[in-house]
């Protein structure tokens, strides 16, 4: 058996070694796609990550009998080009929930608090005295925190944010169950209304067709002007031009991003030029632990498809 590992990975291929032959990737940019074709030719198992392009020309040339992808979302793979080819493909779900929470707790503590931007000011040498009106921001304590995308992360995030007495709403595909709404605190309500209602909104729904752009200038427009938006997801949520126009006319107050739509975003983007928004270079999960728990997952639903066995988190339905 071979295979291959399309980066170093922070963890100890040992276990692996005992079942194929592993190769690799050893730079610290993605392989090429011609790299990862030609790859997908050659042997049975591979590890990919969210920045590999696994499409259909790949997976309908390929050999292989496993793609198992280091992330829980897989936006990057054509699922039903791998399922049609019988191929299964593995993600890392779970893992990562507590650690995509806690960065978009500090990305909501940060966009609010002015963190970054009080910094620059510190660094520049602005810093003259005790100011009643320096670089204000919003209690966060109280507010309304509009949740898009209710599964594990969104929940984590909402959990966190009961210790802030915050009123929790949420929106997703459909209403859960009243014990766990109960349990939150949380109120289902409809996109729009959430929009309207929050002074923070964060996004944690998978990216796919569904979700492409389902913040625009529509949704922008009925957002509060002292709303702050937070992105962990995936950057194709939002129309990213949409949210320059909405940013640079103050029509929301701030935003803070971990994803963005390509990555890494182009250094002339005009996002950059914009004091209210952050951005993270997509370290959601980027805890020690996680990266490793992840790698380990992988690594064990790799073998799994090897072995023929079921992937312990499989994607195919
Ligand atoms: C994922 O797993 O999908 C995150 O975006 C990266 O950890």
């Amino acid at each position: 058996m071979k295979i291959f590992i399309t980066r170093n990975l922070p963890t100890d291929l040992a276990q692996l070694n005992a079942y194929a032959s592993v190769e690799v990737w050893p730079e610290r940019q993605p392989p090429p796609y011609e790299v990862l074709l030609a790859k997908a030719k050659a042997v049975d198992g591979l590890l990919c990550l969210l920045t590999d392009k696994i499409d259909q020309q790949l997976i309908a040339n390929s050999a292989l009998k496993v793609i198992s992808q280091m992330a829980v979302g897989f936006d990057n793979i054509d699922i039903a080009a791998a399922t049609a080819q019988k191929i299964p493909v593995g993600h890392t779900p779970g893992v990562l929930t507590d650690a995509t929470a806690d960065l978009t707790w500090a990305l909501i503590m940060a966009a609010a608090r002015r963190v970054v931007e009080a910094d620059r000011f510190t660094r520049a040498g602005l810093w003259r005295t005790w100011e009643p009106d320096l670089l204000l921001g919003p209690n966060v304590a109280g507010a309304t925190l509009g949740i898009i995308g209710w599964g594990r992360i969104g929940q984590a995030v909402a959990r966190r944010a009961q210790g802030f007495d915050m009123r929790i709403l949420y929106t997703s595909n459909r209403k859960c169950q009243p014990e766990v709404e109960k349990c939150y605190g949380a109120e289902f309500v409809t996109l729009d209304k959430l929009l309207q209602t929050s002074d923070f909104i964060s996004i944690h729904t998978p990216g796919n067709q569904e979700t492409y752009h389902l913040l625009s200038d529509r949704q922008f427009a009925l957002m509060k002007p002292s709303a702050i938006l937070i992105n962990t997801a995936r950057g194709t949520i939002i129309d990213q031009e949409a949210l320059y126009r909405a940013l640079s006319q103050k029509q929301i107050a701030a935003a803070a991003i971990d994803v963005t739509d390509p990555e890494p975003l182009p250094m002339d983007s005009p996002l950059l030029t914009l004091d209210n928004l952050i951005i993270t270079p997509h370290i959601g999960s980027a805890s020690r632990q996680t990266r490793a728990k992840m790698a380990d997952i992988a690594i064990a639903n790799l073998i799994a498809g090897l072995k023929g066995d079921r992937l312990p988190y499989c994607v195919n339905p």
